[in-house]
């Protein structure tokens, strides 16, 4: 009982703390803990705004922006695809199916293919190496299992598997979206495609006149 009075007091207290007052008209302002989130700085769109020379307070988009309804360059056959559309081009897998498409379905030109080569340089040459082979830089530092893309598993696996693997990674290979644009993938793929086909060729490959050059 020596306790009573302390508590009583208190719970008196707490009581008409959060309830006394309650729709009270007070005179003086409540307290603001954070004025910050009650008053703000903000721009309210159709009102004009001093912050800018022409006192607009809707903007523009920053020159440069792209729009979600720009469609996606150098689809094969000139199609029209955008971004969020279920086609090879965005996921490599046929439309509507979970298979992977055999074949790269973007244009492939000279200067896609140049393009590929100096984003692979970039991107995936510091591990791969400059021939695919897996000797890049990194095996020297101590990663001894980057893959050989001369490997005939990779040569035989689909275009649509490549952006799989360049898009989200595999075992210790990271993904490489957040660096690679879509089209570049493709585009690294086509080069990569033609560093494998460098490998491949047999005599039968060169023209009969060159072949006895060749065996020297
Ligand atoms: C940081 C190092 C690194 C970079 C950069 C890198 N890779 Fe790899 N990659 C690896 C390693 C390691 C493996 C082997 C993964 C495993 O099997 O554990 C691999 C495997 C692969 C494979 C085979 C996947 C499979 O099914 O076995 C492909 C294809 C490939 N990389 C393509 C690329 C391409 C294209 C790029 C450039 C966009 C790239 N890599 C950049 C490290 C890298």
């Amino acid at each position: 009982m020596r306790y009573f009075l302390p508590i009583w007091i208190l719970i008196v207290a707490v009581s008409i703390g959060v309830l006394g007052f309650r729709e009270s008209v007070l005179r003086k302002p409540p307290i603001e803990v954070f004025p910050d989130m009650d008053r703000q700085m903000k721009f309210r769109p159709q009102v004009p705004n001093e912050f800018f020379r022409d006192n607009r307070a809707s903007r523009l988009p920053a020159s440069g922006t792209v729009a979600r309804s720009e469609p996606r360059r150098n689809v094969a056959g000139g199609a029209v695809v955008y971004s969020y559309e279920d086609h090879p081009v965005n996921s490599g897998k046929m439309t509507g199916t979970t298979n992977w498409v055999e074949l790269n379905p973007t244009v492939i030109d000279a200067q896609s293919m140049a393009r590929g080569r100096q984003r692979f340089e970039i991107n995936c040459l510091p591990c791969h190496g400059p021939l695919g082979d897996g000797n890049g830089v990194t095996k020297k530092l101590g990663m001894a299992v980057v893959a050989t893309l001369h490997d005939p598993r990779i040569v035989k696996m689909s275009d649509g598997e490549l952006f799989h693997v360049i898009s989200n990674g595999r075992n210790l290979m990271g993904p490489y979206a957040s660096q690679l644009a879509v089209e570049d993938r493709w585009a690294v793929i086509s080069y990569l495609r033609a560093l494998q086909f460098s490998r491949l060729g047999s005599l039968e490959d060169v023209p009969a006149q060159f072949r006895a050059s060749l065996n020297k």
